[in-house]
């Protein structure tokens, strides 16, 4: 069982400047919200309930003030500040403590995930005893991505990071599972050319040992970038869509931590107090009847 989780949520966001200057990438809005909401909620989603986020040096005061420490979600919050980035691996060997013995699941904090199907692809991958899982999803653009060649019986066979020839239109999501060995497979690997640890190379590690298992996030699912500006614009205009087709928000997290039973109507009043008169106050307090 994984109970543990990490949020790679730091990163420079240069392709964002100037609107990353002074700001976290993690933290600035997607629709109504702040990026970071989304990642979290696919955590809360998998029923974890001990997070830790890895943020830029300087940047976990911006995060405590409006994520303090998980208990108005009743769950727990730590953070851990990373000092350049390194690679997505480097999050073990930073959440080493944090980790334990546990196995963890790592998202991405600029990741964003949507669809029918996904808490019961969640809870499924959290079943993990041994080994690692990952989540693959069609794309058009493979070459901007880590891709997964796998055979008839779905077994991941290749797994080649940004390639220039096609080996397979299937990426590779920023939501992994792995077991307890990942801190000392991370500790192993070696910067590849871009100067950075590879979450590729790690995942190779778990091939080449037969221990690497794969899911999909079907047609029906969303995986969307938030990379770029124009990005932003479109995961924005997504979420926008849904939520004002129906009624329900994606990622609130009083929403879904109130579904999952670790808090009740007091924390959602409390939680109205905290964000203020708005518009997400108003959806928390329709929780309430
Ligand atoms: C990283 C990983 C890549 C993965 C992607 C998902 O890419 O290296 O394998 O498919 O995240 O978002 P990067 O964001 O570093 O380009």
């Amino acid at each position: 069982m994984i109970k543990k989780g990490i949020i790679l949520s730091g990163g420079l966001g240069t392709r964002m400047s100037p609107l990353t200057k002074a700001v976290n990438k993690q933290l600035l809005p997607i629709y109504d919200k702040p990026l970071i909401y989304y990642p979290l909620s696919i955590l809360l989603l998998s029923k974890i309930k001990n997070i830790l986020i890895i943020v830029n040096k300087g940047q976990v005061d911006q995060y405590k003030k409006l994520l303090p420490d998980g208990k108005r979600l009743g769950i727990k919050i730590e953070y851990k500040e990373q000092a350049s980035p390194k690679g997505l691996p480097d999050a073990f060997i930073l959440g080493e403590k944090f980790i334990g013995k546990d196995n963890v699941a790592l998202i991405l904090g600029d990741n964003f995930f949507y669809g029918q199907n996904l808490t019961n692809t969640l809870i499924e991958c959290c079943n993990l005893k041994k080994g690692a899982k990952i989540l693959l999803h069609k794309v058009s653009k493979p070459e901007q991505y880590g891709v997964a060649k796998i055979d008839r019986n779905k077994k991941v066979i290749k797994i080649q990071e940004k390639p220039k020839k096609n080996i397979s239109d299937l990426a590779i999501t920023g939501l992994y599972f792995f077991d307890n060995k990942v801190i000392n497979y991370s500790k192993k690997l070696k910067p590849s050319k871009r100067g950075e640890i590879e979450i590729t190379d790690l995942l190779n590690i778990y091939r080449t040992k037969k221990l690497l298992k794969s899911d999909f996030i079907g047609r029906g699912g969303a995986w969307l970038d938030t990379g770029s500006i124009e990005d932003f614009y479109k995961t924005s205009a997504f979420v926008s869509a849904i939520e004002n087709r129906q009624g329900f928000k994606i990622a609130c997290l009083e929403e879904i931590a109130l579904n999952n039973k670790w808090i009740n109507k007091n924390h959602i009043k409390k939680a109205i107090k905290f964000y203020g008169n708005c518009i997400y106050s108003k959806y928390l307090s329709k929780l309430l009847v």
